[in-house]
């Protein structure tokens, strides 16, 4: 049978970047004990008054169809945060979607096609290349250096741009990275993508864990970006409720207007109950964020302290979000070839650097989202191994 050109561009680009995370879970269902620092799901669970609100408007009836920018209670609740932010904020500049992901979907299949180029700095998150593959636009790498704490530096993403090059894809707080970007960097950023006329897409959704330091930046809140620039988020990540699948875009009300009729076509709108749950959600404080951010920032550390001493794994210490990176090039081995490695011999899950970019080749990533005891015992596995494949390689060679 023949099928569009979009399940080629995206044949390599699904499910194989999870590759030991779906191994792992494979063991796991065959009953082996694995340690699973994988993917970035919150440790914690969703507020109790989000749990009932949710089943509150589910039995109350709102189960019924939405409308496809997103139901009033939403976009009051995201116009009043991002109009906190930058004022002029109206309903007109938010649409609503189940999550991040679709978001960035939806909003690159508004702004690029064939032909077209998206700037990204690698490492990226491991969705981004898809995201831009579906579109038939192409992916234009700016790398992203560890002697900059993988911070975007304004001058690599000038060199970078091509004449194709219509979008900016950034994400700050950074995964795989953990880098957060300051104001000043973002305003650098910012008069790069003016020049070039560059759509900025800003990916947010770690916005609420940054660990200390910087504050939180975005180009959202720069006037002189307003007209260019779109915010995409959820309460993923904020409110420990990924499997509620409840995000937003926000951006210029062109842009929303232009990007509503490609909404209604693949969402038909939200759901509502979900919807009522999100708009709780945003309205008051919950100290979920603040729970995580205090647990992942005390287990980087962790990490960090773990392997103080070694030669041969990394620690790159994260400014925000819910992962570091170790840098195991000492090793002799790649990243791909470690995870695998790890989880063979260790039992111990981890994705491989590769899965998020040619400039993370050498890289783990660790998820810290189990108890300190258990990534305790996770890293001194990671450092068995380390030293088994340095001495595996340093043993002379029997001829026979
Ligand atoms: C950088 C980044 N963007 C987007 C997502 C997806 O978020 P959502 O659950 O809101 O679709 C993730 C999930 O891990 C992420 O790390």
């Amino acid at each position: 049978m023949r099928y569009a050109s979009i399940t080629d561009r995206l044949a390599h680009l699904g499910s194989g970047r999870w590759a030991v995370h779906l191994a792992a879970r494979r063991m796991k269902a065959q009953g082996e004990e694995i340690i699973e620092l994988t993917i970035g799901e919150p440790d914690v669970k969703p507020d109790q008054a989000l749990l009932d609100e949710a089943s509150r408007a589910m039995y109350a009836g709102r189960t019924r169809y939405s409308n496809g920018r997103g139901e009033p209670s939403v976009l009051k609740a995201l116009t009043e945060k991002y109009g906190k932010r930058r004022p002029g904020v109206t309903e007109d500049n938010i649409l609503c979607f189940p999550g991040t992901q679709t978001a960035l979907y939806s909003v690159m299949t508004g702004l690029v096609e064939a032909g077209d180029g998206v700037l990204v700095g690698d490492p990226l998150y491991a969705t981004y290349e898809g995201v831009i593959a579906s579109t038939g636009a192409h992916l234009i790498p700016v790398p992203l250096r560890p002697e900059k704490k993988f911070h975007l530096q304004a001058e690599d993403l000038e060199r970078a741009i091509t004449p194709e090059a219509r979008v900016l894809l950034l994400n700050t707080p950074h995964n795989p990275t953990g880098a957060v970007l300051t104001a000043a960097e973002i305003a650098a950023i910012g008069t790069i993508c003016r020049k070039h006329d560059l759509w900025i897409v800003c990916d947010e959704v770690y916005e609420q864990l940054i660990f200390e330091g910087t504050p939180f930046a975005s180009p959202f809140d720069m006037p002189e970006l307003a007209e260019r620039t779109i915010v995409v988020s959820s309460i993923s990540k904020s409110h420990a409720a990924p499997g509620f699948r409840s995000g937003w875009a926000a951006g210029p009300a062109e842009f929303c207007e232009k990007l509503l009729p490609v909404s209604e076509t693949m969402l038909f709108g939200v759901q509502p109950f979900i919807a009522d749950m999100t708009a709780l959600a945003l309205s008051q404080h919950f100290d979920t964020s603040d729970v995580m951010r205090e647990n992942y920032r005390r287990r980087a550390a962790i990490v960090e302290k773990a392997f103080a001493g070694s030669n041969l794994v990394k620690p790159m210490a994260p400014e925000g979000g819910m992962f570091i990176l170790l840098d195991v090039t000492a090793t002799g081995i790649g990243g791909e070839e470690f995870a695998w490695e790890l989880l063979q011999e260790e039992k111990v899950a981890v994705m491989p650097g590769t899965s998020f970019g040619d400039q993370a080749a050498g890289f783990l990533r660790v998820s810290l989202t189990v108890p300190e005891e258990v990534l305790e015992t996770a890293m001194r596995r990671i450092i068995d191994l380390a030293g088994r494949v340095v001495s595996r390689k340093q043993a002379p060679l029997h001829v026979l």
